[in-house]
């Protein structure tokens, strides 16, 4: 019986899933104003360089146009000249399938109090070299997206920036760790070899 009800409820959940969650990126109104400190066409280093951004609701939209906005996430995007061939990195329009904005920057709740907030953010280690932007979703209490803001035009041509990867940077990182797997495999044959010796001039006894 008990599991029967799970069941159940387990089908009803998924199927509450389906109807709710798709979500198209077209069907959102762009009501957010979202900033980012990055100059157009400047060049960041990931692991190192801070980015600012800034974000709050379009005071040209109606009082209560946030009035159902729980929770707002910042994200940054790969723009179009980076996605080019690139399957894994793809913009569709189905919210659940796009590949667009891979990097959580932050997430916090709502505040209509306040018509922007900031966020300092030391761009991630593991960024990789690509031209992007700035994103932010507001989420209903039901985890769905219902608005979004960009720091580019609905193009995104503009306001784009650069960040470089570690890889390429930090190289006499990764030789100092060649060098000690390099070091372990000899030093690895070196004790097998002690202890084929060993053994031989014992069995010569
Ligand atoms: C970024 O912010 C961190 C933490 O506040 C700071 O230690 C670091 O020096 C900043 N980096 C740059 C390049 O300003
Ligand atoms: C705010 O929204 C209005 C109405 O959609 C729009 O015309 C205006 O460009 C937006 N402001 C900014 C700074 O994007």
């Amino acid at each position: 019986m008990a599991s029967r009800l799970f069941i159940v409820s387990l089908l009803l959940f998924s199927l509450a899933g389906t109807c709710y969650g798709e979500v198209l990126f077209s069907s959102l109104t762009r009501t957010l104003l979202v900033s980012a400190s990055p100059k157009q066409g400047s060049v960041l280093k990931a692991g190192d360089d801070n980015i600012t951004v800034t974000w709050g609701l379009n005071q040209s939209f109606p009082v209560g146009t946030d009035g159902e906005y729980k929770n707002v996430k910042l994200k940054l995007c790969y723009a179009p000249f980076s996605q080019k061939d690139r399957a894994w990195r793809k913009t569709v329009d189905n919210l659940k399938k796009d590949k667009t904005c891979q990097f959580a920057i932050v997430a916090r709740p709502w505040d209509m109090s306040k018509t922007d907030q900031s966020f300092v953010w030391t761009i991630e280690r593991d960024t990789p070299t690509a031209t992007y932007f700035v994103r932010a979703y507001a989420y209903n209490s039901a985890g769905q997206e219902v608005a979004f803001g960009q720091t580019t035009d609905g193009k995104k041509t503009t306001n784009l920036f650069e960040i470089q990867a570690i890889t390429g940077r930090h190289t006499s990182l990764d030789i100092a760790s060649v060098c000690f797997s390099a070091f372990s495999v000899v030093s690895l044959f070196g004790f097998f070899y002690m202890e084929k010796r060993k053994g031989k001039s014992s069995s010569k006894k």
